[in-house]
């Protein structure tokens, strides 16, 4: 007889990473999972109903859920009661770009409650029905800026810093229960992340941001941005498949990567534990040698390496 299908919920499914694996998982041609679908605004559902397709009703259903709130968790998970959660995606989050002197600490602590204390809210509210259940599996949707610092990232770095250590933490004990955890550390992702900041960057002035600090954000670190995501960036469906795949193995990673052209800057940390290389080899790229920089994006843009990172 086929074994049930697991239950997978999902945050943040309104756009980008969410949107397709929730699509991706619906339409697994082995009906291996029930996907709830959520999103804090349903409003904005109709791209996730159109490209779910038949799915919807059957194999995906859509539910309202921000993470940012105890209320809307307790109601969307009354709503499947009887469900267990078999897989939570803790997909949603918020970006955050600027000179530090721009931001203030509510900001900050915005994004915070989204990215990190978001997905503690929802872990706090499944983890008990899995521990009871004996199985359980938690994806992380992190970033490569969980594993090192992004000039002028310090808030959201710091965000997905949270989340490895705590998942990570928590991956320990949860063995015990046979629950699974696995973060996914995406390197740039063509979704409406990137446009979102810059939106917020063209409306911010910056009355309190030195001129020296505010040129080295203006013309070096958004020109780079930029630069990287058009050369090494890849697109949500990707990303998808990747995460697809660790939800579907029998023995999930704690970590995995998504994008091959970017483990040549993750790598640079694991070479060297102390951080002095990497912090090193960044600052020279972006202070010393931009253009040796911009060359070797283009390098890593051809087209004959590959993007996705090899499955273990
Ligand atoms: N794009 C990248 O370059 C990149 C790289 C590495 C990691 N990531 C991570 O990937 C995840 C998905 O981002 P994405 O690239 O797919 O961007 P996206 O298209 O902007 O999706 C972000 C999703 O999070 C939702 N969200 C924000 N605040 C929420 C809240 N309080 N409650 C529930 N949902 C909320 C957004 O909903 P609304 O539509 O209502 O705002 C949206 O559905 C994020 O955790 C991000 O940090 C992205």
């Amino acid at each position: 007889m086929a074994s049930q299908p697991r239950r997978v919920l999902i945050s943040g499914c309104s756009s980008g990473i969410g949107l397709e694996l929730a699509v991706l998982l619906a339409q697994d041609p082995r009906q291996r999972y029930q996907v709830v679908a959520t999103m804090r605004d349903l409003g904005k559902k109709e791209s996730l109903e159109a490209a779910a397709g038949d799915t919807l009703g059957k194999t995906l259903s859509i539910a309202q859920l921000d993470v940012c709130s105890d209320e809307s968790v307790a109601n969307c998970l009354s709503r499947i009661e009887g469900q267990p959660v078999d897989v939570l995606v803790n997909n949603a989050g918020v970006g955050l770009v600027g000179p530090l002197e721009e931001l203030s600490l509510a900001t900050m602590q915005n994004v915070f409650n989204t990215n990190f204390f978001g997905a503690v809210r929802l872990v706090k509210a499944v983890l008990p029905g899995m521990k009871r259940r004996r199985q359980g599996h938690i994806v992380v949707v992190s970033s490569v800026m969980g594993l090192q610092g992004v000039m002028f990232n310090d808030v959201y770095a710091a965000s997905k810093f949270a989340l490895e250590g705590f998942f990570e933490s928590l991956a320990i004990q949860l063995r015990q229960f046979n629950i699974f955890v696995s973060m996914v550390e995406p390197g740039p992702v063509a979704t409406h992340f990137e446009g979102k900041l810059l939106a917020q960057v063209s409306m911010t002035e910056f009355p309190d941001t030195d001129p020296d600090t505010l040129g080295y954000f203006r013309d070096m670190y958004l020109p780079a941005s930029r630069e990287l995501f058009r050369s090494v960036g890849q697109s949500p469906r990707d990303v998808a498949q990747v995460i697809a795949k660790v939800i579907g193995s029998t023995r999930p990673p704690l970590r995995r990567q998504t994008n091959a052209r970017y483990l040549a800057l993750t790598v640079l940390k694991a070479v060297d534990p102390s951080g002095s290389l990497y912090v090193r080899t960044a600052h020279r790229l972006l202070f010393h040698w931009p253009h040796l920089l911009s060359l070797g994006l283009r390098c890593l843009a051809c087209s004959c390496l590959p993007t996705r990172v090899r499955p273990e």
